[in-house]
């Protein structure tokens, strides 16, 4: 059954005074009136002993905010970090049930003057009100994930997914900002369960802190593992509470596990040390991408392609379009569609040469409707709009006859001058004219050895981002892939469709003239690897453009050019990112499913340590990559994911074996 997606709604809230809002229906305040500063300096920073902690360098910090409203905390969180440590990264985790629109945000945010620089960072990359994991990159150094949804949830999904490694927490969170409102009007900010999840999450010598001294909160920390002291409280406030966890780490391990389903296929055995050195093989948009990303975070990179340069299969397409198709209904499909479109809208904008020039869903009338739903639950005009056909003719330039749905951030894109912006980095080395015949597994690494010489590279993890060639590999052959052959088409523009600004999309889609060419199509070829030029795909898709025109002598001397690539399909249209499993081992491991889905088995995936696939993104390529690669990068980093586990999970290489054991496609020998 199809159920939609949550809708999250804005804070209903009024104004103290010009820059202190109030919560309307709990009537709560979200900080002293004119002391926000000074209460969350004194209750949640010293409150959580972060200037002794933050005296020496750190690589990193995780603090996590239950509540982020205003997002005042953050704000000052992010201004001492930058202050204090010259090179680490603080990564800041806020859930919030109810956000404050931007504006509103602004205004709090005005009467602190020194914030202003990381307030304007912050509301650039505030995202619409869409529940679920938002990753936000604040700046080099400040990385902030807000999780829209109610806390007991949204925790419960952090959790999940902080379980990669069998017995282990993946990611270290340092520090609890616990900020609901009062828990006499919160409660469930408060709940038994809440508490127990922040336990499972905590590591020993996790500190917390909390402008409450109420009974049920001290009792809740301190049967979770806590150790908890009364100190004086902020202003007019008696007594507030601060928290170190001193629970064994059996007892949290016990905890962790007891909330997991039972079989924890994607659970990994432990691995060794976090890699340095990573080995990326294929340059296309998924390597190029991944390099840029790893390269961010301070790994070192050596980016293998067998081609002359980056972007030369898929990737080579003249021009690809920034979009993707939504729905108002929740499962991990649309939602990864949904999360990876908006982090994509938010990686791109500083690596174009232009603007985005947005991109024209044409709608039929009956989907008018759906479309409707899916503004109103995204309820962000510069992410989505529903326009009627006047609208979406002024928008288009041209004259269009039906409704519209309207991507303002989406955009065409070169792929391959996107890539040589990517590889700038001196942490990335390309090696190309490097086809990669063999991966061998070494004690401490990868040995990749190149077709046709002796040369070979070593690295400490390799991510495979072969597109459709990513089954060659022994180790990845069983991998179920389908090659898609795509045809895209060139024509020279005319007078009317010269007029045209946005990216025009029915089943296919037009670009506008770049050096009076359009580009469009694609045709797709399901199971076809050939890339011959098919004079009917030309003929197919100059009758798409003509029709999306509305002008049947467009392009009257045919097609100018043409161009085709092999797009790379999973079964179930959702991209492949994670590590690689030991496939025979796999199977052996988790072959008792077949009899009983749910059966408990709590044994670590066999895995081959270090080795990952990045690949699979059908024609979604531009929209997928940059959250996949930031997903490989948590992967990498044994850092939180900026996916729910719902999604990460549904992603992972091994959810193919474990389809085809549910199946009884691995009959017991
Ligand atoms: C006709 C067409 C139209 C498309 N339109 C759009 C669009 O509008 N919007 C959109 O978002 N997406 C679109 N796509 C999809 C998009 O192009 C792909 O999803 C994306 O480019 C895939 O990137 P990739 O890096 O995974 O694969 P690829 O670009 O195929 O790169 C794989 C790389 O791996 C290298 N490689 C493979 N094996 C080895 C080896 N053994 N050693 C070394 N190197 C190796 C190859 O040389 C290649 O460079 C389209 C695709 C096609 C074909
Ligand atoms: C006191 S305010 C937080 C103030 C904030 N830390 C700041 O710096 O401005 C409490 C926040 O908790 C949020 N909240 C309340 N109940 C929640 C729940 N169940 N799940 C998630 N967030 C919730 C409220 O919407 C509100 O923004």
């Amino acid at each position: 059954m199809s159920v939609k997606r949550p809708t999250i709604k804005p804070a209903e809230i009024s104004w103290l005074d010009q820059h202190t809002p109030y919560h309307s229906s709990t009537e709560d305040i979200y900080f002293a009136t004119g002391q926000g500063l000074a209460e969350s300096r004194y209750v949640f920073v010293e409150g959580n002993k972060l200037p002794e902690r933050w005296s020496k360098p750190l690589a990193e910090f995780t603090i996590v905010e239950t509540g982020f409203g205003t997002g005042l905390n953050f704000l000052l969180a992010a201004s001492l970090w930058e202050k204090a440590q010259d090179t680490g990264r603080l990564h800041y985790i806020s859930v919030e049930k109810e956000p404050l629109q931007g504006a509103d945000l602004q205004r709090v945010h005005a009467a602190f003057p020194e914030l202003a620089r990381l307030s304007a960072q912050l509301l650039a990359v505030y995202p619409p009100f869409v529940a679920g994991f938002h990753a936000l990159r604040i700046n080099q150094r400040v990385h902030l994930t807000l999780l829209f949804g109610d806390a007991e949830e949204m925790l419960s999904k952090l959790r999940h997914s902080d379980r990669p490694v069998l017995g282990q927490s993946i990611h270290r969170i340092d520090a609890w900002f616990l900020d609901g409102f009062a828990p006499s009007k919160n409660p469930d900010m408060w709940s038994p369960a809440v508490l127990r999840l922040i336990s499972g999450l905590s590591q020993k010598g996790a500190t917390a802190a909390t402008f409450t001294a109420a009974g049920n909160v001290r009792r809740g920390l301190q049967g979770n593992g806590f150790t908890v002291s009364k100190r004086a409280g902020f202003g007019s406030k008696r007594d507030m509470l601060q928290a170190i966890y001193t629970g064994s780490t059996e007892h949290a391990v016990y905890r962790r596990n007891q909330h997991f389903p039972a079989a924890g296929w994607y659970v990994q055995a432990a691995e060794t040390e976090r890699p340095r050195h990573v080995a990326i093989v294929g340059a296309g948009l998924a390597g190029c991408v991944t390099a840029y990303t790893l390269a961010q975070l301070g790994f070192t990179v050596s980016l293998i392609d067998a081609g002359p340069g980056p972007a030369n299969a898929a990737s080579g397409t003249p021009a690809a379009v920034l979009y993707t198709r939504l729905s108002q209904y929740s499962s991990p499909q649309n939602d990864f569609n949904l999360h990876a479109y908006l982090y994509a809208c938010r990686f791109y904008p500083p690596l174009l040469d232009s603007a985005t020039c947005g991109v024209l869903q044409l709608l039929p009338s009956e989907r008018k409707s759906d479309a409707q739903d899916l503004v109103n639950q995204i309820g962000a005009a510069q992410y989505l709009q529903l326009l009627d056909p006047q609208s979406a003719s002024a928008r288009a330039g041209i004259n269009i006859a039906q409704a519209a749905l309207f991507f303002p951030l989406g955009t065409a894109i070169s792929i391959s001058r996107l890539c040589v912006k990517l590889l700038e980095s001196p942490a990335i080395q390309g090696f190309f004219h490097s086809p990669v015949s063999d991966l061998q597994q070494r004690y401490n690494g990868w040995q990749l050895d190149l077709a046709d010489s002796d040369k070979r590279i070593e690295a400490d993890a390799v991510i495979l981002c072969c597109g459709a060639q990513s089954q060659q590999f022994l180790q990845t052959e069983w991998l179920p892939l389908t090659p898609i052959r795509g045809q895209l088409t060139a024509a020279s523009a005319n007078s009317t469709s010269k007029k045209l600004r946005v990216v025009l999309c029915g089943d296919r889609f037009i670009t506008p003239a770049e050096s009076d060419t359009h580009q469009f199509g694609a045709s797709y070829g399901l199971h076809d690897a050939s890339l011959q030029m098919l004079e009917g795909d030309n003929k197919a898709n100059l009758a798409t453009a003509r029709q999306l025109l509305q002008d049947p002598g467009f392009a009257a001397n045919g097609a100018q050019s043409a161009w085709v690539g092999v797009r790379c399909a999973t079964p179930d249209y959702l991209p492949i990112v994670g590590p690689v499993p030991h496939y025979s081992d796999f199977i052996e491991t988790y072959r008792p499913l077949q009899h009983d889905k749910k059966r408990p088995l709590e044994q670590a995936a066999p895995g081959l340590p270090g080795l990952y696939l990045n690949c699979g993104y059908g024609s979604r390529g531009l929209s997928f990559a940059p959250l996949c690669a930031a997903e490989i990068a948590s992967q990498l980093q044994r850092g939180l994911s900026p996916l729910p586990s719902t999604i990460r999970h549904a992603l992972l290489p091994g959810r193919f074996i474990i389809r085809n054991i549910t199946r009884g496609h691995f009959a017991d020998p």
